[in-house]
């Protein structure tokens, strides 16, 4: 079949659009108001833009009311926020963090979730959360979309810390990504996490290893 996403009436009866891409990391985003409130919300619109320097992207819907979402304002208000990952253990705090608070409540409260004081932004790290990275607000691209909440803010921010907790470094050196089993979201009401990992080396057809994984690293200076 071919779907059409701009069209109505089609044979499938669930929208299949957030199943074309799959599966997306979730954000455990954490922001404080202007006014001292901290924010928690889950955003599975979210990648790395780039490593070096390290850019992420969380792409932040309207509410239904056509309001933006507490975490855009925060950020933008404010200037950071931080993106920590979910432990697959953590999947029912996270959920109740999605819920649509008032702006007043304090979703760690909320959630049963103690906050920590983050190393080098304002707002609260997440007790729990494994990896977590502490961002400056760089920039905000607003696409506009149809509806109410169609219309949506991709949010971009500078990594300018990364926590990483020790018990979930292995031996070889490398974050255990099959131990924290980060949750990630599929489409509709279906998520998966992550606890199988394997390795693809680049291949050498068009030059050695060793160049073709310059750049694949994580920093454009290989001294890093
Ligand atoms: C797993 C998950 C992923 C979500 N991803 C997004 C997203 O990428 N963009 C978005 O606008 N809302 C997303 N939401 C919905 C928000 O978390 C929800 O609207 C939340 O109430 C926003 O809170 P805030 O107003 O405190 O920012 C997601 C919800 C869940 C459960």
């Amino acid at each position: 079949m071919i779907y059409y996403p701009n069209q109505k009436n089609q044979e499938l009866l669930k929208v299949p659009i957030k199943s074309c891409c799959v599966p997306r990391p979730i954000a455990w985003v954490s922001t404080i108001s202007k006014d001292g409130i901290p924010n928690l919300a889950p955003y599975s619109q979210f990648q790395n833009l780039t490593f070096d320097p390290y850019y992420v992207m969380i792409s932040i819907n309207q509410n239904h009311n056509g309001r933006r979402k507490d975490t855009t304002v925060n950020i933008e208000e404010t200037g950071e926020f931080v993106c920590g990952m979910v432990p697959y253990h953590m999947s029912q705090e996270m959920n109740i963090t999605a819920s649509p608070f008032n702006s007043e409540i304090d979703e760690f409260e909320a959630a049963g979730i103690k906050k920590i004081k983050s190393n080098s932004v304002k707002p609260y790290s997440i007790e729990g959360s494994p990896v977590q990275i502490e961002c400056r607000y760089t920039q905000t691209l607003r696409l506009p979309g149809k509806g109410t909440h169609g219309t949506v803010d991709i949010i971009i921010g500078e990594a300018i810390s990364i926590y990483i907790d020790d018990n979930y470094i292995g031996s070889d050196n490398k974050i255990d990504i099959a131990r924290i089993k980060p949750l990630a979201r599929l489409g509709y009401s279906d998520y998966t996490y992550v606890d199988k990992v394997f390795e693809i080396l680049p291949s050498d057809k068009a030059c050695s290893v060793e160049d073709a994984l310059k750049g694949l690293v994580g920093a454009s200076d290989s001294s890093l």
